[in-house]
């Protein structure tokens, strides 16, 4: 998110590990690892075949999309960039509107403007983020993270001045897992008895290695409850949905001035006042200053497993995966079947990670056990020489020795700084190519080679970086090993077409197992324009733009049918929720048209083409 009170950037890395003087020798050097070795705006316009393909010919993906040995051609009309108050699409697609807020979870329409916290919590949540698909190519399952919501959005106040309006705010966040399908009209959500709402009071458990620490526990005893801020997501080979907890910091405050965050909090953003959502004042759980409650900070910043097919089971928080500013949860299957996790930390300066399961994910789910409690977290270092290694965050490496592991997995930022890590710019999501390479965006940094801030590093090598860049790795030993080659794919603000610049802060990563990447940005677009949806070559670079959002949205979440002919996208705070600016998807009429609404856009290619081609 981007909007006023974002500390996605507030930049809480103050640890030594990577000095500017560590990398300044990098920064000349760093045209020589950006692939192909061609690196001029000449080369980077959209259509010119830039690099020496290091992408293999298209692999069999494990989960979804078909497989593909032919690689056809991104063949639609790249759009311009675009600041109206509705979406733009490619002439050769088309886009329907579906589950926008309010959206009643039991097939009746809509709750209007104004619902109480009850209706909240049965109904579509605000921030429309990561999403995914388990079904056909007519009908299935949508799980879908609603990120965040902002009281002046729901409710026209600039902070709640109730429980009540605490409530509905907490129940406008977390997931919605419902049935949806294609009808006559287009896609829509059906009364199903697998539709659930999952938000900041639903009980939820812990599992892995942390689950028991007393990091984890309240002397108020209060049991464990809900997910918040929901960002990025990912899914299993066994058919679950994972959310991802971003910036939970920012919901926590306190009542008390004398209050003092620890080192602890510091370095995960904690605040007196948070982001302004004020739950603090009505919800003594969110007080940091209530000593009962002093654990609860630590129950969010987690990856949640969840089953779209089981709505009483509980969402299972998997503290292998570590405690960071989960954006989002690639799963690969590696050699022998162990699942590996990648996983970013969207903050200045913070890092990449990943899990790799102890043992073949099929024997364990034939078990009982789950693949994602039982492994090892580690953290990336990219070399300058375009090698890496993932460092060990466990007691087995020296610089951790004295940590036990369920401090490492509950305060894994400060665990990766004494590792060692590289502080890259603000790591989004993560999405594996159909070449196998993993590809992840790095949405932007000002502070980037700051007076007194890290400079400029081979993997991050633009000081003062308004408009990151997208990074790529391959691991070595199917994805299990501990070192890693990797390159730059596309730097932002050397990325251009007729109209200059296409595109800043990209944020949303999928690759399609044809090698194209879908791109989705959030943040400055190049002259102030909407944020947007492009698709690029793996291979060439050539990068088209297919779709641009309304205005003050930021357009997020990537999910397709089997058959890769209708994909979800959703486009979260249009307006950031203030209809001066946007009514979406009602047409825009200003500030006396409806408050726009989050909502999920359903794209087509209108002779029914694959989504992309
Ligand atoms: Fe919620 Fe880092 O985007
Ligand atoms: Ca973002
Ligand atoms: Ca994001």
């Amino acid at each position: 998110m981007t909007i006023n009170f974002d500390s996605e950037d507030i930049g809480s890395n103050t640890s030594n590990n990577r000095t500017f003087d560590d990398v300044l020798t990098a920064y000349t050097s760093r045209r020589t690892v950006i692939a192909g070795g061609l690196a001029t705006a000449a080369f980077m316009f959209a259509g010119a075949s830039v690099a020496k393909a290091s992408a293999v010919e298209p692999t069999k993906r494990t989960a979804a999309g078909v497989v593909s040995r032919k690689r056809p051609p991104i063949d639609f009309t790249s759009i311009p960039l675009q600041n109206s108050p509705m979406p733009t699409i490619a002439p050769e697609y088309k886009y329907d509107v579906m589950i926008p807020w309010r959206t009643r979870l039991d097939g009746k329409g809509e709750f209007p403007y104004g619902l109480t916290s009850e209706q909240q919590a049965q109904s579509v949540g605000l921030g429309h983020d990561g999403i995914w698909y388990f079904g056909d190519n007519r009908k299935g399952m949508l799980a879908i993270n609603f990120e965040y919501g902002t009281t002046p959005h729901f409710s026209g106040k600039a902070v709640p001045t109730s429980l009540e309006e605490v409530r509905i705010s907490q129940h406008l966040h977390g997931v919605g897992v419902m049935y949806v399908e294609k009808g006559p009209k287009g896609w829509a959500l059906k009364k199903d008895k697998r539709n659930r709402r999952i938000h900041v009071n639903t009980p939820v458990t812990f599992s892995g290695p942390a689950a028991g620490s007393a990091l984890l526990v309240n002397t108020a005893g209060n049991e464990a409850l809900g997910t918040l801020n929901n960002c990025a997501n990912g899914y299993t080979p066994w058919g679950t949905y994972l959310t991802c907890e971003e910036n939970f910091n920012g919901y926590f405050g306190s009542t008390n001035p004398s209050w003092k965050a620890t080192a602890e909090e510091t370095r995960y953003g904690v605040s007196a006042n948070g982001f302004g959502y004020a739950w603090h004042q009505f919800d003594p759980r969110f007080d940091r200053s209530q000593p009962g409650y002093a654990n609860e900070i630590n129950r969010y910043g987690w990856v949640v497993e969840i089953d779209p097919e089981n709505p009483k089971a509980k969402p299972i928080k998997r503290t292998a995966l570590g405690r960071i500013k989960h954006e989002g949860a690639e799963v690969v299957v590696g050699k022998g079947n162990r699942v590996v996790v990648y996983m970013g930390d969207d903050e200045r300066f913070d890092y990449i990670y990943k899990f790799v399961s102890t043992r073949d994910y099929k024997k364990m789910v034939a078990a009982g056990k789950s693949p994602l409690d039982e492994g090892t977290l580690y953290a990336a270092r990219f070399n300058d020489n375009g090698t890496g290694d993932w460092l060990e965050l466990s007691p087995r490496n020296p610089a951790l020795a004295s940590w036990s592991i369920d401090k490492i997995l509950v305060h894994t930022r400060l665990a990766a700084d004494l590792a060692g890590a590289t502080k890259m710019d603000r790591p989004e999501w993560i999405s594996t190519g159909a070449d196998g390479w993993q590809y992840g965006t790095l949405t932007n940094n000002t502070n980037r080679g700051r007076t007194g801030r890290p400079g400029v590093n081979a993997a991050n090598p633009i000081r003062q970086n308004s408009s990151g860049h997208i990074i790529r790795w391959k691991d070595s030993d199917g994805n299990l090993g501990g070192t890693f080659e990797w390159n730059l794919f596309l730097i932002s603000q050397e990325t251009f077409d007729e109209g200059g610049q296409m595109y800043g802060s990209p944020d949303g990563i999928w690759g399609d197992p044809d090698g194209r990447i879908f791109i989705q940005t959030d943040g400055t677009q190049p002259g102030g324009n909407n944020d947007q949806m492009l698709v690029a070559d793996s291979k060439t670079k050539e990068v088209k733009r297919i779709f641009t959002g309304v205005a003050g949205c930021e357009v997020t979440g990537v999910a397709v049918t089997p058959d890769r002919k209708t994909m979800f996208v959703n486009l979260q705070h249009p307006g950031d929720g203030d209809p001066k600016i946007s009514n979406f998807p009602a047409p825009f009429t200003g500030a006396g048209g409806p408050v726009p609404r989050d909502c999920t856009i359903v794209i087509t290619r209108k002779d029914g083409g694959v989504i992309g081609s």
